[in-house]
């Protein structure tokens, strides 16, 4: 079973309207409700992949409670842990007129410390049933930075690999626990490396390479740092990984027109599942290229369009780099 943790859950409704004026009221002519969060995306994903996969993390209130109706209605087994604060909303308002959404993101429940050690105990227990842990997402108030650190640390404690999705201080503490990968976006990579002074590089060179090359100092910084794997995913550019084993970049064979958000997740979902199949790295790296495009396609965030996902994955472009300028290339 692959685990994944929603430390700030959200219940994400979205309004349709004709036209967002500012000042003015609005008749909402569409109203969903979803369980968010990422690691709650990532979960979805491997659902539709038939992968087992259980939802953990916070939630709390009615807000909470409307959490985990909407999981058990998706079919997504959970066993989250239950906080006095309110979980957030996020409500996304889309304009008809324009196809423009406007998103509010509220910040979440207070923690309390003694939350916070129910929460590590629980997590500790289902870590006996996992092959694999996903963290993902930014940490509620009251936890502190290090909190992703503690979760790595007690994973890797009872051998289990964990990955990492998340950005800022909280990703930064948690490199010197050793998560067996991180996977930063390009605006993570570069906001992570510029606290590694030596790492931080030019912009992308020209071709289609560019981007992949202009990647490799930052992600080398965050390996440095205690990462086990780095895979940087560079939006339509595709990804870049950088492992004890090599480096490699991998390119979507087409790009994809529709709703990036999300798209993140799916290439965690299945970096996940090669992680647990200790598959090779070009292959992982095909995978998720291929998942992530499909996710591109669909419209909610959480969904992939499987047709998308059949077509691209034998048409990913994956091919080894030098890790430094000078070294020679490993073999894929
Ligand atoms: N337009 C696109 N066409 C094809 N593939 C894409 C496109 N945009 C993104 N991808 C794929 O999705 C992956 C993840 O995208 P991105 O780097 O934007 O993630 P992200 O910012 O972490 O997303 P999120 O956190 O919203 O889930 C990319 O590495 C790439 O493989
Ligand atoms: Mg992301």
């Amino acid at each position: 079973m692959i685990l994944t943790v929603t430390l700030n859950a959200a219940l994400d409704i979205t309004h349709h309207v004709d036209r967002l004026r500012p000042h003015a009221a609005h008749r909402v002519h569409g109203v969903a409700a979803r369980a968010g969060g990422k690691g709650v995306n990532v979960s979805r994903v491997l659902h539709a992949l038939g992968r087992p996969t259980l939802v953990t993390g916070l939630v709390g209130g009615a807000t909470g409670a409307a959490v985990r109706r909407e999981l058990h209605r998706a079919g997504l087994a959970e066993e989250l842990i239950p906080v006095v604060g309110e979980t957030r909303r996020t409500v996304a308002v889309v304009d008809a007129s324009t196809g423009d959404t406007t998103t509010l993101l509220e910040p979440g429940p207070v923690v309390l410390p003694e939350e916070w050690s129910l929460f590590r105990e629980a997590f500790g227990a289902l870590l006996a049933r996992a092959t694999v842990v996903v963290l993902s997402g930014s940490l509620p108030p009251g936890l502190p930075d290090d909190a992703y650190a503690v979760l790595v640390r007690a994973a890797r404690g009872r051998g289990v690999p964990a990955l990492l999705d998340t950005s800022g201080p909280a990703l930064l503490a948690a490199l010197p626990a050793g998560p067996a990968l991180v996977k930063p976006n390009a605006d993570e990579l570069a906001e992570a490396a510029a606290r590694f002074s030596a790492a931080a590089g030019a912009g992308p060179a020209p071709g289609p390479d560019g981007p992949h090359h202009a990647a490799l100092p930052a992600a080398g910084a965050l390996l440095s740092a205690g990462a086990e794997a780095v895979v940087a995913s560079l939006g339509a550019a595709g990804m870049v990984a950088v492992t004890a084993e090599g480096a490699w970049r991998a390119r979507p064979p087409e790009r994809l027109s529709g709703n990036p958000t999300g798209a993140g997740d799916a290439a965690v979902a299945a970096l996940a599942v090669g992680l647990a199949a200790r598959d090779p790295w070009p292959v992982r790296l095909a995978e998720a290229v291929a998942l992530s495009a499909a996710a591109v396609a669909a419209p909610l965030a959480g969904s992939f369009e499987p047709d998308v996902h059949h077509r691209l994955r034998h048409l990913v472009d994956v091919a080894p780099l030098p890790r430094t300028p000078g070294d020679t290339p490993c073999p894929s």
